[in-house]
Order: structure tokens, then C-alpha cells, then sequence
């Protein structure tokens, strides 16, 4: 398609090619007189049309955004290998048989159960309505308690009313879909599951389009996760809604040197990746609707290892 559109836009230049033809019937004239001849000029032009069309093929390419998982597919298992960063190499003595040597990206959306996301969905809405943000992004994180509210955070377990929130069950569903991802990473990244802890910050996101407030509510600018938070090894993400259905924008987009690539949010849909700098990433700023996911992250360092969530009683 974008070939298509490079060659129509080069077709106001075929009106300039008018005289071009004049030229033609003049050299065809000549070359009747002195029988065969070489229309140099018109292979000059042809070879120098047809560079011109590459380049823009190059160029239009080069600027391309690749849809590496649609919304409206469902996809088993996709892995795509890059290779790492240097970003691991003190660690990989350190952390051997977990530190990232395979790095890529991998999606899923046969890994988590549609009533798993149903009731993490839940408890996203039950503990956000509790805040939110006066921008357009808010978290809930259920290990420390942090809650956006207004323009800053407070402890969800140290407000009154979440005492009757949450559920046993809530934080059970919440450790067995962590346990799942966990394990679909230390399978696609070829490392030992054992030695791969849960880490900080792993927390709910409600995105919606009202305009920003503070430094957290933009979240759209180019990032490495391993530059924000060293711990960090492997990021992952599950979606709790559906991009283009509940909400615009809001896509999670890779950019990588050749052409960007684009994960769509879809229900149930897990996006795991490496934290290094292979992986520099920014979500686009969501235009409509709310946008709901959870960000589980990983290290290999058991210093940052976190629990499970549990009901305080
Ligand atoms: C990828 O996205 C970044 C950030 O929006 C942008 O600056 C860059 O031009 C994009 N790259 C390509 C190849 O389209």
C-alpha cells in the first residue's frame, strides 16, 4: 500500500516527463535515420526513475509502524528474539540462569482465563473508585497499598472504607495469575522459574484522557523500565480492556530503529519483554474511553523480591 501511495505521489512527475516523450520522438526520429541506436537518455531516465522509487520504498519503510498484535486477534503464543542490550552485562554472573541472555517480546492471550480477567477487572474498579488521580492516570498497588488520589497517593489499607474491598478470593486470583505469568516468562526466555521473584512496582493502571496534572499522569514518554527501576529484568503486562471497543489510543508501542511495533490492548491479553534498552517502549496517550491494565515486573535479584499480596485482617 505504501508503495501505491510513493508511486502516485511521484506521478505529478510524469507530467513532467511531457517534454521527456518529446525528446523520445526526437531521438526515435534520429535513430530511423541512422538505423540502430541507443536511446541512452531513455535508459538514463527509466534506471534514474527506478532509484528514485526504491528510495522512497526505503525511506516509506523505514518510517513504518508494524501492528505486531492486533485487537482482533486472538493470538496462542508469539515470540519474537532480539538481541540484548548491554544493559545485564554485570549481572549475568551474578544472576546466572536468570539474568536476560534470550531477550524479545512475547504476547499471549490463551494464558489467563476470561473470569480471571472479569475478577481482576473487578478489583481494579472496586479499589480505583476508592481515588484516582485529578490527571488522566491512576494506580492501585496491592502490595504497599499506594493509591493515586487527587494529585498525590495514599494507603488503600489505611482507608476505612477498603477494610470490607477486597476479598480473600481477590488476592487469590491476583498470586495465581501472577503465578502464571511468571511461568510463561521462565518458559519463552529460557530461564529457571525458581529464580525469577516478583518485584516493585507491580500495580493496577486506569488511564483515561483527562489531561495531566502531575509528572504521573504522563505516562506516554520513551522509557526503558530498566533505566527507571535497576531491579527490573523482565516487564509484563496484562490488559483488562479492549483498545478501539472501550477506549482510543492507548496502545503500547515499541520503537525499535526500522519501524515501531505495536502491542493493542485486548482483554486477557499478556505482553511480556526484557527491561533493557532493547526494549525502549511508550504507551500512546488514550483519547477516549478508560483504559485498564496491570503491570507485573520481575527481577532476578533476590534483594527485590516482593510477596503476594495478602487480606490483612
Ligand atoms: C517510533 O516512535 C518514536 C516515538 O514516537 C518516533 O520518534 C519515531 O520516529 C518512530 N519511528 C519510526 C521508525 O516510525
Amino acid at each position: 500500500m505504501t508503495v501505491k501511495q510513493r508511486t502516485n505521489r511521484k506521478s505529478p512527475g510524469s507530467t513532467n516527463a511531457v517534454p521527456r516523450s518529446d525528446t523520445r520522438n526526437g531521438s526515435e526520429r534520429e535513430s530511423a535515420r541512422s538505423g540502430i541506436r541507443i536511446d541512452w537518455r531513455r535508459i538514463i531516465t527509466r534506471m534514474l526513475m527506478m532509484t528514485a522509487i526504491m528510495v522512497a520504498v526505503y525511506f516509506s519503510k523505514a518510517n513504518k509502524t508494524v501492528q505486531f498484535a492486533k485487537q482482533d486477534e486472538e493470538i496462542g503464543k508469539k515470540f519474537v528474539e532480539i538481541s540484548c542490550s548491554e544493559d545485564y552485562a554485570e549481572e549475568l554472573r551474578q544472576f546466572r540462569g536468570c539474568t536476560p541472555r534470550k531477550c524479545g517480546r512475547m504476547v499471549s492471550d490463551s494464558l489467563i482465563k476470561p473470569g480471571e480477567v472479569a475478577a481482576l477487572r473487578n478489583i481494579a474498579e472496586r479499589g480505583l473508585a476508592l481515588g484516582g488521580s485529578s490527571g488522566g492516570a491512576s494506580i492501585l498497588d496491592l502490595h504497599s497499598g499506594a493509591l493515586s488520589q487527587g494529585n498525590a497517593f495514599v494507603n488503600i489499607y489505611k482507608l476505612e472504607t477498603s477494610r470490607k474491598i477486597f476479598t480473600g478470593e481477590d488476592f487469590k486470583i491476583y498470586s495465581h495469575v501472577k503465578g502464571k505469568i511468571q511461568h510463561a516468562i521462565a518458559d519463552h526466555f529460557g530461564i529457571d522459574k525458581g529464580q525469577l521473584y516478583l518485584t516493585h512496582p507491580t500495580f493496577f493502571s486506569r488511564i483515561t484522557s483527562a489531561p495531566p496534572k502531575t509528572i504521573h499522569d504522563e505516562y506516554w514518554h520513551p522509557h526503558v523500565d530498566k533505566e527507571t527501576y535497576e531491579s527490573f529484568h523482565y516487564t509484563s503486562l496484562l490488559y483488562l480492556t479492549d483498545y478501539g471497543q472501550e477506549f482510543e489510543g492507548g496502545r503500547f508501542v515499541f520503537i525499535d530503529k526500522d519501524s515501531n511495533k505495536t502491542v493493542e490492548p485486548r482483554r486477557g491479553r499478556v505482553s511480556a519483554f526484557t527491561s533493557g534498552s532493547e526494549n525502549l517502549h511508550y504507551v500512546e496517550q488514550v483519547t477516549r474511553g478508560t483504559r485498564y491494565a496491570i503491570t507485573v515486573s520481575f527481577t532476578c535479584d533476590p534483594k527485590h523480591a516482593i510477596e503476594d499480596p495478602k487480606l490483612e485482617r
